[in-house]
């Protein structure tokens, strides 16, 4: 009972309009590869012995994709990739409190006409600010990055069983377009993955 009441007081409520959304820097990138890290879950368990190596890791990726963001334009349209946070100020004190990346994508180069679409990957909120809008914001503030950049729908992959991101995303009008099965090691734990898309008016 304690516990739950110590919980619920370090969970800060927000003023969103507190909350700026905004692309990451360079220096915060390690505050992003923080969050995913715990969101992930790479800290728990087994995992939690490379905990610093996963962060290391997620943070060299995400650099790496952001340095080479200025590749040109293929297949009509021009290469897009953001990492975008939310960037929390209280008493003049800042903090990262969730991320997510937009960026275009290509199809299948096999395909007779590959094209260029917009996907949506590594949404993650700090455990003290879930269910305060934090993600709703920043999958609008992509919607209005995929408009800017002259698209008209953004996909997204999310987990089976990922039912507050199933629910998440359902609320905001994505729809399920394909189920796909997860290769796995284990030959009964297949997780089913769901591609959605959302069309923007
Ligand atoms: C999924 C996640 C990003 C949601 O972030 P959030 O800031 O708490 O979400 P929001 O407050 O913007 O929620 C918007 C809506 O989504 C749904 N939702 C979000 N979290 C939910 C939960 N735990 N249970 C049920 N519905 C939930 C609700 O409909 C909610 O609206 P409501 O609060 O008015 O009912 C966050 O829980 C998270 O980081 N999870 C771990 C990482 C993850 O799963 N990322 C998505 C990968 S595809």
């Amino acid at each position: 009972m304690t516990a739950n009441i110590a919980n619920i007081a370090q969970s800060p409520v927000l003023d969103l309009h507190q909350v700026e959304i905004r692309a990451v820097r360079e220096e915060e990138i390690h505050c992003v590869a923080d969050i995913i890290t715990r969101s992930f879950h790479f800290d728990r368990g087994w995992m939690g012995w490379f905990t610093p190596l996963f962060k290391l890791g997620i943070a060299e990726d995400l650099r790496h994709r952001l340095r080479s963001n200025i590749s040109g334009s293929s297949h009509g349209k021009t290469q897009q990739q953001v990492c975008s946070i939310a960037m929390y100020t209280d008493l003049g004190k800042s903090q990262v409190i969730g991320t997510i990346e937009v960026g275009t994508r290509i199809t299948n180069y096999r395909q007779p006409t590959p094209h260029r679409y917009v996907y949506i990957s590594n949404l993650a909120v700090s455990r003290d600010f879930r269910r305060q809008g934090v993600a709703r914001d920043l999958l609008l503030d992509c919607e209005r990055l995929t408009q800017a950049w002259g698209y008209t729908e953004l996909y997204l992959h999310v987990m089976g069983n990922n039912d507050r991101g199933r629910k998440l995303y359902e609320k905001l009008g994505y729809q399920i377009v394909a189920m796909e099965t997860v290769w796995s090691i284990v030959p009964w734990h297949r997780p089913e993955r769901l591609f959605l898309c959302k069309q923007l008016g």
